[in-house]
């Protein structure tokens, strides 16, 4: 992340009875800066003239680049969030997490057999987990990350994978880890595992691929591709789910 403009040194000189009301103190890597009230972290850090180079992708909460650190005013505790999901508050204490250097192990899935061992065998650490429970409250997706966590200890890849199944990989949950284990790659593991030798072929699916193979879909993408960003986020906004996540 760098400081990029001098917006943030216009707001940083006014002085606190100047502020429209609307507008909010915050703190950005210990510099106190006046924000629009009701911007996320990462627009408040954009605002103040900081030009985010790492740690920001989808802006909506899916893509788990924005991990973010905070603290409030009357509180001690460091809390965690998504800097593009968060809206920040007066004198929060702000700064972000580009990247966390988590332990991720090289495998070679065609070689792995989904036994109840293989988790624990190429992450031992999830046998330290004390139980603590932190991994799930820092979760953004509120995901049962100490459950997963269990049943991986447990050898249940199908449990790990259903349960880990919305983990936008932000790192949070390692990031707090007293035991230091990296839970969103025992999840993505699990997930190939499953995903590889436990689900189900989906009976439409043979089907699908030949129709995509045949250029069945060719025209409608080649449609897609030539839409203006406008279109595009009204067609994706606008599109019909048929099909159920459970
Ligand atoms: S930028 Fe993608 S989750 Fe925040």
């Amino acid at each position: 992340m760098a400081k990029s403009s001098s917006r943030g040194t216009r707001t940083r000189k006014k002085k606190a009875d100047e502020v429209p009301k609307e507008m909010v103190p915050v703190y950005i890597m210990g510099k106190r800066y006046f924000v629009p009230a009701a911007s996320t972290i990462m627009g408040a850090l954009e605002y103040a003239g900081y030009q985010i180079k790492r740690g920001a992708g989808c802006r909506e909460g899916f893509c788990g680049a924005c991990a973010t650190v905070y603290r409030t005013p009357k509180s001690y505790k460091i809390q965690y969030g998504l800097a593009c999901q968060t809206v920040v508050e007066p004198d929060m204490y702000l700064a972000q997490l580009p990247f966390f250097p988590a332990l991720k192990k090289v495998y070679d899935i065609e070689k792995l057999k989904p036994s109840t061992e293989v988790l624990s065998a190429i992450y031992p650490e999830i046998n330290r987990c004390v139980a603590c429970n932190t991994c799930t409250k820092a979760c953004p997706q509120e995901l049962e990350v100490m459950d997963y966590i269990q049943a991986a200890i447990r050898g249940d890849i199908e449990k790990v994978a259903h349960l880990s199944f919305d983990c936008i990989m932000c790192g949070l949950c390692a990031a707090r880890c007293p035991a230091e284990i990296v839970h969103y790659n025992v999840g993505i593991l699990a997930r190939r595992l499953y995903g590889k030798y436990l689900a189900k072929l989906g009976e439409y699916l043979p089907a699908r691929l030949k129709e995509i193979e045949e250029g069945k879909f060719d025209e409608e993408m080649k449609e897609i591709m030539s839409l203006s960003r406008e279109k595009l986020e009204k067609r994706y906004y606008e599109r019909d789910l048929d099909f159920q996540i459970t």
